[in-house]
């Protein structure tokens, strides 16, 4: 049995350049920035170019954690993309960000995950297992979406929640105790398709098609609200337990960013104030998978978080899928 531990050993994300406010979409639609804003915590959030994709997005993320871990992208060992978003269906984005990285000297293994927003907590605990099992040294973990390209935009009810990003890390085998990824706990129930999905898709014997419907994200947003809360406290419970902790001895909560009354129960549970919880979701909105990444390099760059400091990562989603990751940073 190998004694590693994956190490964050460097972050990046990014943003398209458009921003998209609750007041232009009021212009559109029957909504207000009022609503908006008391409802979900967000005013505004980032829209991709016309030709700009999701491995763009990942690429750009990607270039600021190598050069935060001060590495070349032919020294990775595994690329993993979580997205729900992928620019085709095959092949992989990951394979795709692996070329346009130009991480091709040693044919590394480049896949895609799907676990909708709780996709990076997942691709890290996979990473985090090829670490820990001496199978990799390097591996890059990306969460990337351009969710604006399943947004019916004239549904009030979800086009207002969602935007587009990308954050990446660089997890490195580490053999100092107690340092990087402490445990990771994942879950999924399959019984609330219903609740929250996009239509299509290549088995169903449809392409994507917009104009049938096809393609779209639908949610029942409030049956999604109290699950999500109610998931994402028990994990928070399980995650403390396993690890023999105090719920005090938790330094940051990096929460997926859906909405911020969902963030607030969850830091509640926590006993944190919200100083204490790194919030993106006001000017990011929900961006699924790259919501934890984009929030986690934020707090990274801006000095927040520092070595020591004990993290708290979750993320709750279509599915339903739900997880969590403690990290020593
Ligand atoms: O990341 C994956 C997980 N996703 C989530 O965690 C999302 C969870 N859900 C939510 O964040 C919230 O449920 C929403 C923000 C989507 C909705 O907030 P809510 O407080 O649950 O509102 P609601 O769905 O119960 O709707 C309340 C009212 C309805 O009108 P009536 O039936 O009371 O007359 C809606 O039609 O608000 C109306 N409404 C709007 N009004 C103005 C819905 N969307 C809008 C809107 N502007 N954009």
């Amino acid at each position: 049995m190998s004694t590693f531990a994956a190490r964050i050993i460097g972050s990046g994300s990014y943003l398209p350049q458009r921003i998209l406010s609750n007041a232009e979409l009021a212009s559109r639609l029957d909504t207000t920035d009022e609503w908006i804003r008391t409802r979900t915590g967000i005013s505004e959030r980032r829209i991709a170019a016309e030709q700009e994709f999701t491995s763009d997005l990942a690429c750009h993320a990607a270039q600021q954690a190598l050069q935060m871990a001060g590495i070349s992208a032919n020294t990775l060992d595994m690329i993993l993309v979580a997205t729900t978003t992928p620019d085709l269906v095959n092949p992989a984005t990951a394979v795709r960000v692996q070329r346009k990285l130009g991480a091709l000297q040693r044919q590394i293994p480049a896949f895609d995950l799907q676990a909708v927003c709780a996709g990076f907590i997942y691709a890290l605990a996979v990473a985090d297992n090829f670490i820990r099992s001496g199978s990799a040294r390097r591996i890059l973990v990306i969460g990337a979406e351009t969710m604006s390209r399943a947004i019916d935009w004239q549904d009030r009810t979800t086009c207002i929640l969602f935007g587009d990003g990308a954050g990446a890390v660089i997890l490195q085998a580490d053999q100092q105790p107690g340092v990087g990824i402490l445990s990771t706990h994942l879950h999924a129930d399959g019984q609330y398709e219903d609740l929250l999905r996009t239509e299509g898709g290549i088995s169903h014997g449809m392409l994507l098609n917009p104009l049938s419907g096809q393609g779209f994200l639908r949610m029942r947003g409030n049956e999604v609200f109290k699950q999500a809360v109610k998931a994402l406290e028990e994990i928070v419970d399980q995650t403390l337990e396993a690890n023999g902790l105090d719920k005090a001895q938790i330094d940051w909560l990096v929460p997926h960013q859906a909405n911020i009354r969902i963030i607030q129960s969850t830091a509640k549970r926590l006993g944190m104030t919200m100083d204490r919880v790194v919030l993106t979701v006001d000017r990011h909105g929900n961006t699924s998978a790259a919501s934890v990444p984009l929030a986690l390099d934020e707090a990274v760059r801006d000095g927040r978080i520092q070595p020591g400091h004990l993290l708290l990562l979750e993320a709750f989603g279509g599915g339903f899928t739900w997880g969590s990751a403690l990290v020593r940073w």
